[in-house]
């Protein structure tokens, strides 16, 4: 059996394709689970792609893939600008995780520059649309090889 990475979405990132598509596009989260899945099998892994609107149930997701997928590629949404318990989840595993964003947080209004998440992961990738979880699934797959 393949390892396995977990793409997981937070909050909002169920409404991809009808949300703000002048900054976050046109395509959907089915359609952003369907790249990954086609990254992952080019790289060599399965995907477990997942989304919650609900902080607690990220941080239950951080801990299962502490013991089951050999990295996590998170857009954490909103929380990833406020999520203390986000942060510490990250800290409390050790399985390499990349952060993503759709589009360019720092280019946009002031309360995104911050990531809350950004000191616990091992890198950040954004502003290239749905092409940033592919380049996530990259980076992971670099550095777990
Ligand atoms: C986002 C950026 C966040 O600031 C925002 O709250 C989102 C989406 C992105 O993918 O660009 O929900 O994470």
């Amino acid at each position: 059996m393949a390892s396995t990475f977990f793409v997981l979405n937070g909050p909002n990132l169920n409404m991809l394709g009808k949300r703000e598509p002048g900054i976050y596009g046109g395509q959907t989260l089915a359609d952003i689970e369907a790249l990954c899945r086609d990254e992952g099998a080019k790289l060599g892994f399965d995907i477990d792609f997942r989304q919650s609107n609900h902080e607690g149930t990220l941080v239950d997701w951080i801990h299962e893939a502490g013991s089951k997928a050999a990295g996590i590629a998170i857009n954490p949404g909103a929380y990833g600008h406020t999520s203390i318990a986000m942060h510490d989840a990250i800290r409390s595993i050790s399985v390499p995780v990349v952060e993503l964003h759709l589009s360019n947080i720092h280019a946009r209004e002031e309360f995104r520059h911050k990531s809350m998440i950004a000191p616990a992961v091992k890198g950040v990738i954004c502003g290239f649309g749905a092409h940033s979880y592919i380049l996530a699934l990259n980076a992971l797959s670099n550095i777990t090889k």
